[in-house]
């Protein structure tokens, strides 16, 4: 899968740019606060309807516009689809494939999946178990198909329950019947979760010796409430807990995916280069993973490649990116940094683009 267009309007500083891709590697370089970003963020929007750099619509667009908007052409198989997203100061919003109104944004991500490498890596580490809750559940969302209706009915079954558990008085039948739901499809939903982090944590496994040697290291999954334990008694144990606090403490949405080196989060013991190899081992394999289970192939955004990587690792990291054979869209400020690591690989397409004050030019 990749991108064979792409087109931008008020984006940021991006007043107008149209590019036509490379299917491969596209290597787009230029100063600080050029916008290099900014045409990674682009895609991103196309993706998810938003910036990886925060949820707020008005920073992207550009400040004297009222709206911006992305058009991309994506080839999947021998299909064509344009896609299209308009984002407005006043909060409309328009998301288009194939010409019509999309149905949800769920949509537009299982048309597009990407990956990004980019200084928010980190947070995989040091973030909250919500970014790597996050993390799993891409992975999960695009090789399970009833993932999505499962996630949006346990958030609708958490949201009825702790309604009812603020109220005065809890009507018991009520709450039984929310939480027999919540039970049945948080069940599902740690399955379909058990089943991808085993084949993720294999591959990983396989891989991060490369990246980085760290001895003791382990991935585990945890679903959100306690081992050995029934969701359904936990909730009836917590019942008096979660009634005083007006919400459930324990279930899907509190799963985690724990990072340790001999018993300590990984954060608190490794170097911050050894961070950034780790979580480039950690995204490499959702893509090693991706393609061993769909058969597609997702794109990958790298904001900044040499940023805390030194030349061994940035080759490496080229290197996997190369093997996956996927479409990459690489920033970086010099060209020739970014230019080295693709020499030795003449069967890859490469295309070269300059970013000045928000226009692109392409380097032949
Ligand atoms: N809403 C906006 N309107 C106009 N310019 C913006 C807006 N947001 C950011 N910028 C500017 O856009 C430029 C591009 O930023 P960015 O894509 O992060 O550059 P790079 O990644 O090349 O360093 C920056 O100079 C920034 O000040
Ligand atoms: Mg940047």
């Amino acid at each position: 899968m990749s991108i064979s267009r792409l087109s931008i309007q008020n984006l940021r500083n991006v007043i107008t740019l149209d590019i036509q891709p490379s299917s491969d590697v596209n290597l787009i370089f230029g100063e600080n606060g050029s916008g290099k970003t900014s045409i990674l963020e682009s895609i991103h929007v196309l993706s998810l309807g938003r910036s990886f750099r925060g949820p707020k619509i008005k920073a992207l667009i550009n400040e004297h516009c009222e709206d911006m908007t992305v058009f991309a052409r994506l080839i999947a198989d021998a299909d064509s689809i344009p896609l299209g997203v308009t984002r407005s100061r006043n909060g409309d919003a328009v998301f288009k494939a194939r010409g019509q109104a999309v149905g949800s944004l769920a949509e537009l991500a299982g048309l597009l999946p990407l990956q990004v490498i980019n200084a928010d890596v980190f947070l995989l580490l040091e973030g909250s178990p919500a970014t790597r809750r996050q993390f799993l559940d891409w992975l999960v969302f695009h090789v399970e198909p009833t993932f999505f209706s499962a996630w949006k009915a346990a958030q609708r079954c958490l949201k009825q329950r702790n309604s009812i558990l603020r109220r005065d008085r809890i009507e018991g039948s009520e709450l039984a019947v929310w939480e027999r739901e919540l039970v049945s499809v948080s069940e599902r939903i740690v399955d379909m979760r058990t089943r991808a982090f085993n084949v993720f944590s294999e591959v990983f496994h396989q891989l991060i010796g490369e990246f980085v040697m760290v001895e003791g290291l382990t991935l585990s999954l945890y679903r959100g409430w306690e081992k050995d334990k029934l969701y359904a008694d936990v909730l009836a144990d917590t019942l008096e807990r979660d009634s005083r606090l007006g919400f459930t403490g324990a279930g899907v949405h509190r799963s985690d995916i724990r990072i340790r080196i001999k018993g300590h989060a990984a954060a608190d013991v490794l170097s911050r280069g050894q961070q950034k190899l780790l979580v480039c081992a950690m995204k490499i394999t959702q893509g090693v993973v991706f393609a061993q289970l769909t058969g597609r192939h997702c794109i990958f955004l790298v904001d900044d490649l040499p940023a805390e990587l030194d030349e061994a690792h940035r080759q490496l990291l080229v290197d996997w990116l190369d093997r996956l054979e996927t479409q990459v869209f690489i920033t970086g400020v010099e060209q020739e940094q970014l230019l080295q690591p693709w020499r030795e690989k003449p069967n890859r397409q490469i295309k070269l683009f300059h970013v000045e004050q928000g226009k692109i030019s392409e380097q032949l």
